[in-house]
């Protein structure tokens, strides 16, 4: 039987999408949900649609590590424990864009942002019974790569090359949870495939109608593509790190999934986070 005690659920990207139909669905099973977004409307428009004294909304730029730490303290501020953190938070940048922290825009709020808030919560999922950390991005894609020569992307960008380069990132990130940060926590790195939500990211008003209209010939609905989400709330897997690719488990040996490049990029992530503090 899964587990219904109500959780407490922290939602990064939750105004819209995956998180927020994500979140709606946790409110609907009684859960307390903390939901982080840049959009103060959305997040507005999304405490009326819900009417719920157990939702709360964060506004927050989650591309800024500040803006991060700020919603980390916060949640610690709220809660002894926390059961699931849900990551969906992204956005395509057309043009190379730096946060006000001097880093490439989507490297910061799709990947870093995601490795700050698994880490720096550790000591709340580790206070739960049965924490989880649900990643959802591109797992089981192998296309793109952590661009060593230069991750920041400063001579080459592109918007695809960015939301790959930032989609391995997060797998590799899984990868190094799982084996390194020492938590009980269970870490699931989730593909939802071809979903429709996430067609007002992009500025072009033709690329925007194009996708939508793909979506809604081709793409999955956004319930049927939470649905794994709201379940691993629910009873979290038994091993440390799932990978789970439209439903499909995703081969460990992929080089998506190397020990070493997550060690590698781990390693990196901790220098940039060391460099920021040692310049405050
Ligand atoms: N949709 C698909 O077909 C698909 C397929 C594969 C993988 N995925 C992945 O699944 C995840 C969720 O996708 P989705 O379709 O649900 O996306 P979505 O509808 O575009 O939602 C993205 C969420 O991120 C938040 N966000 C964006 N910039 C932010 C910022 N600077 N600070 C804080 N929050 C920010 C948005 O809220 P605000 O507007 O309030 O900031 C929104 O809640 C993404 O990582 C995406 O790459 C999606």
């Amino acid at each position: 039987m899964p587990d219904r005690t109500p959780k407490t659920v922290i939602i990064s990207g939750g105004t819209d999408g995956m998180g927020r139909a994500t979140a709606l669905e946790r409110l609907a099973r009684g859960d307390r949900v903390t939901v982080i977004g840049s959009s103060e409307a959305k997040g507005r428009a999304l405490l009326e649609r819900a009417g719920s004294p157990n939702l709360r909304f964060v506004r927050a730029d989650l591309s800024s590590i500040s803006e991060v730490e700020r919603v980390v303290a916060g949640v610690f501020e709220r809660h002894g424990s926390v059961d699931a953190l849900a990551l969906f938070a992204n956005r395509v940048s057309a043009g190379r864009r730096e946060t006000a922290e001097g880093l490439e825009h989507t490297f910061a709020l799709y990947y870093l942002s995601r490795y700050l808030l698994s880490h720096r919560l550790v000591p709340l999922l580790d206070a739960s019974p049965a924490p989880v950390v649900i990643n959802v991005a591109g797992v089981g894609n192998t296309a793109g790569r952590i661009f060593w020569e230069d991750p920041q992307l400063t001579r080459r960008y592109g918007q695809v090359r960015a939301q790959l380069q930032a989609g391995r990132a997060n797998d590799l990130l899984g990868v190094a949870f799982a084996e390194w940060a020492g938590s009980r926590a269970r870490y699931v790195l989730y593909h939802p495939g071809f979903t429709r939500s996430g067609t007002g990211g992009h500025r072009n008003p033709l690329v925007r109608g194009s996708i939508r209209l793909l979506g809604r010939l081709f793409a999955r609905p956004v319930p049927e593509a939470v649905r794994p989400i709201v379940g691993w709330i629910d009873e979290p897997p038994g091993d440390p790190l799932t990978a789970v690719d439209r439903g499909r488990p995703v081969d460990r040996s992929l080089r998506t999934l190397d020990p070493g490049e997550a060690a590698r990029l781990a390693a990196y992530t901790e220098r940039l986070l060391r460099d920021r503090s040692s310049r405050r």
